[in-house]
């Protein structure tokens, strides 16, 4: 048998780019597709060197159904979809709220009309934990909890996406598993993919390595009267080729008859983080003093959330196998080797 071809859309984003190292270490073909709206060509050069081959790459939008068509009839024995591509940024969907939802929501219909169309029954999706909005019913929230209605435009298109995906599974045509992601961190262990944040980051780590390096002046905790035992917020942070390998076994669980048609599952440690406890990791580990002080709190933040991975861990028999520690090395090795090969992201 040939390599199973699986569209992996977003592939030369943070996340994907990750999953489509894993996927070829797995014994799959993946087919990026990405119209570098938030992610860079070059990134499909260091894919190449990573993997040892070119990955086969299409530079188009995924609302575009006709060059997407393309793709599918290409290809006559596509065995799945793993959808990345979306607008992610909490802040500028409570700006831009019609793009996000015209570029997630159209986005996932055209790729689920291709699926039927072409007969490709396996669906992976990205969601994010911020379905669970802020938990009531203590921190660690588990697939069975209650969805809160969304803080932003964002995080409204995950709960959009994962209703249509579920009611698609119904009609057996299409089987899908929404995972829900937590905080990814860190960079792939070689230093040559990573996050790229456009401009100033919004999230913390690719701040911190970016302050270590002397982009940023100073990093600003966003605030530490929380009720926390150190007055910070708490996340669940996982590194992100963790968060990839949960991605091969979603398709493994995905393509054994007798599992459920649409399945739910919070990928994360299972651990929660604070914001120092972060930043003090991050000086352990590189051995560095990092710039900071404390600021007012960031408009929107949950105080604390992180992740019930019991069902991941024994359902879909994946767990997060890299520490803290781990990651925020990873991340500041990344961050010296975009200053070696001298990167500009601005
Ligand atoms: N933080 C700082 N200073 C910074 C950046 C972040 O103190 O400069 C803090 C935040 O206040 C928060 C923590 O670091 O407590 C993590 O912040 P991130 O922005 O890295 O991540 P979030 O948890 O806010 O966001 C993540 C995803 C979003 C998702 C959101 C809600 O990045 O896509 O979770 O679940 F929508």
């Amino acid at each position: 048998m040939g390599r199973k071809k699986i569209i992996v859309t977003g592939g030369a984003g943070y996340i994907g780019s990750h999953t489509v190292v894993e996927l070829v270490a797995h014994g799959y073909d993946p087919i990026i597709v990405d119209n570098y709206s938030n992610s860079f060509p070059e990134v499909i050069d260091w894919l190449e060197e990573l993997i040892g081959f070119r990955p086969i790459n299409h530079n188009l939008d995924c609302c575009d159904y006709d060059s997407l068509k393309k793709v599918f009839s290409d290809n006559s024995d596509i065995a799945g979809v793993i959808h990345f591509a979306a607008y992610k940024a909490v802040g500028e969907s409570m700006e831009k709220p019609i793009a996000y939802y015209q570029n997630n929501v159209n986005s996932l219909l055209v790729i689920l009309n291709l699926m039927e169309e072409f007969n490709v029954k396996h669906l992976v999706f990205s969601s994010s934990c911020t379905v669970y909005g802020t938990p009531d019913n203590g921190i660690q929230v588990a697939e069975n909890s209650e969805l809160k209605p969304p803080a932003s435009p964002y995080g409204h298109t995950k709960i959009i996406c994962e209703e249509i995906i579920q009611n698609v599974c119904g009609n057996d045509k299409i089987k899908a598993s929404l995972l829900r992601y937590f905080n990814p961190i860190g960079a792939h262990r070689s230093g040559k993919i990573g996050e790229l944040p456009i401009g100033k980051p919004n999230n913390l780590v690719p701040f911190i390595t970016q302050t270590a390096i002397g982009i940023r002046e100073k990093l600003t905790i966003f605030g530490n009267t929380y009720n926390t035992p150190d007055g910070t917020n708490i996340r669940d942070y996982i590194h992100v080729s963790d968060l990839a390998n949960a991605h091969i076994k979603a398709l493994d669980y995905i393509g054994n008859k007798q599992n459920e048609k649409c399945s739910i599952f919070n990928i994360g440690t299972g651990n929660g983080n604070s914001v120092k406890e972060v930043v003090d990791a991050f000086e352990k580990a590189t051995e560095m003093k990092l710039n900071y002080q404390i600021g007012e709190k960031r408009a929107g933040d949950v105080e604390a959330i992180y992740a019930n991975a019991q069902k991941s861990n024994s359902i879909l028999g994946w767990t997060a196998e890299r520490t803290l520690e781990e990651s925020l090395l990873s991340a500041w090795k990344w961050q010296l080797n975009l200053k070696a090969i001298d990167f500009k992201l601005d």
